[in-house]
């Protein structure tokens, strides 16, 4: 379609505390009703001239929720036949030791005398049945049982994961670890590499790497480059509009690192082949995942970065922060525009983040990347997902704004950096 598209400058007005972007691109949605200004209806026509931002069709991103939440692209080849990790959760997995990994339970799959059973004690939180009777339910967030009865009992016979296990988590409005799905939201309680651990099938030595991740870690390369290196796990929701994805910006839109980690991590089968970094995998002899990207993509483009809540940041001081942001924190050089990313224009050297040298003596990340560079993190709904950086290398807000005024020598004052955070708090 031709669009008649507005002029760049006109995405790059800075969002006002509060999130400004947010409220923009609600605007945009209503503009799709055709309630909104000519105008308007034309920004909403654009998105930002790509096709990655179609994500109109309703019944695609409904679709998208299902492959996110429930769709395993046959990974029980890894988890459950190379893995073994069936065997390990019908021996000694009881829901309290799957909570303390961090793992979800979905209230809503929770039919009501479960529920009360879970209240009243009734339903033993100590007993591996319990988590079977759970994956029965299809009640465990990202992971998926198939239970058949056997002898009489019932039996776990395969396990795979999906996207949801480390890019969901719950509300805990029910309890600490049960609630209400919130897709796209990373889950910083998972300790995947702690999981992974448990399998009989690894070595020592392996199974001491995946044992230093971590919570909220892991690293997405290490199975195939050697290096250990743990990364944060990222939210997915906030994309829109941005053509460099994750940190190092290796794929131009989502679905590219969707099939990297369908096909490379999660065991999906499928292809995935990258001469960059010379990572070229094939599981199985079919394909369950290419058809399925472009209605996964859809779903993650329609998850908006949460806004904060009420009362979270002072409002006054965010305004002077964002000043600073704009000004003597040059900040904005680069997080820049609606999305606060110069990410569709250009990368960046590792030599110009903060967060590096690594923790721990790992290697660069970027060295082990396709780009070799960094992409500048886009900022809303930053509140939500501490830690911060690729590596996690800092633990809060004031945490950031400390490494830029020491590395980059911005030579802020104490209230400016006050007031710089709780600008980012606004986002
Ligand atoms: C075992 C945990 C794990 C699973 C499962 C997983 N991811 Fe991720 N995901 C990560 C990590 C860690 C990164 C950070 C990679 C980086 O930045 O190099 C990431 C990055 C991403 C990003 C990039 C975010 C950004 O800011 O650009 C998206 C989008 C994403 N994952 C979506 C998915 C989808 C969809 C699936 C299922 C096909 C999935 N992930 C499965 C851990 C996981
Ligand atoms: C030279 C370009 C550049 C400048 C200037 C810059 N940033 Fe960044 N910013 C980046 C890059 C690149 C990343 C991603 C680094 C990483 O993942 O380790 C990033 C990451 C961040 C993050 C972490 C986001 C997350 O999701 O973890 C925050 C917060 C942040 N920057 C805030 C700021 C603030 C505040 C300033 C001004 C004091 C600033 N940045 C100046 C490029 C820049």
């Amino acid at each position: 379609m031709e669009c008649l598209c507005p002029p760049e400058p006109a995405r790059a007005a800075e969002p006002a505390p509060g999130g400004r972007a947010r409220r923009f691109r609600a605007l945009r949605k209503v503009a799709a009703f055709g309630t909104m200004s000519v105008a308007a209806v034309l920004v909403s026509a654009c998105g930002s001239g790509s096709g990655q931002d179609s994500t109109d069709d309703t019944a695609l991103v409904a679709q998208g929720m299902q492959i996110f939440r429930f769709d395993t692209f046959g990974d029980e080849s890894q988890w459950t036949d190379a893995l073994r990790i069936h065997e390990v959760i019908a021996a000694a997995v009881d829901p309290a030791t799957a909570l303390s990994v961090g793992l979800k339970v979905d209230a809503e799959a929770l039919p009501p005398a479960v529920v009360q059973g879970i209240q009243n004690g009734g339903i033993d939180l100590h007993s591996p049945d319990t988590t079977i009777a759970l994956l029965k339910l299809n009640a465990v967030v990202g992971v998926q049982g198939k239970v058949e009865t056997i002898g009489g009992k019932d039996t776990l016979t395969r396990v795979g994961i999906t996207c949801a296990l480390c890019h969901s988590t719950v509300d805990d409005s029910f309890a600490p670890g049960i609630g209400k799905r919130l897709d796209g939201w990373a889950n910083r309680d998972l300790n995947p590499g702690a999981i992974i651990a448990l399998s009989p099938a690894l070595s020592a030595a392996t199974k001491a790497v995946y044992n230093s991740w971590g919570k909220g870690k892991y690293d997405p390369r290490f199975n195939q480059d050697g290096a250990n290196g743990p990364q944060v796990i990222p939210p997915a929701y906030g994309l829109k509009g941005i053509h460099r994805i994750t940190s190092t910006g290796d794929g131009e839109d989502i679905a590219y690192w969707n099939r990297y980690v369908g096909v490379t991590q999660m065991g999906g089968h499928g292809s995935f082949s990258e001469p960059r970094t010379g990572v070229n995998v094939t599981n199985g002899t079919d394909d369950l995942i290419t058809s399925k990207l472009p209605a996964l993509q859809a779903y993650q483009l329609s998850l908006e970065a949460p806004p904060p809540p009420a009362g979270s940041f002072d409002a006054a001081a965010a305004a002077r922060g964002q000043l600073v942001f704009n000004g003597a924190g040059t900040c904005s050089t680069c997080h820049s525009g609606i999305e606060m990313t110069d990410a569709n224009s250009r990368l960046h050297a590792a030599g110009e983040v903060v967060s590096e040298p690594e923790p721990n003596g790992a290697p660069s990340y970027a060295s082990r990347s396709a780009t070799r560079q960094y992409r500048t993190a886009p900022l809303h709904g930053l509140w939500q997902h501490a830690p911060y950086f690729h590596n996690g290398s800092a633990p809060t807000l004031v945490a950031v704004v400390q490494m830029y005024n020491t590395s980059k020598s911005l030579g802020l004052s104490s209230a400016e950096m006050a007031d710089l955070v709780e600008y980012l708090k606004s986002l």
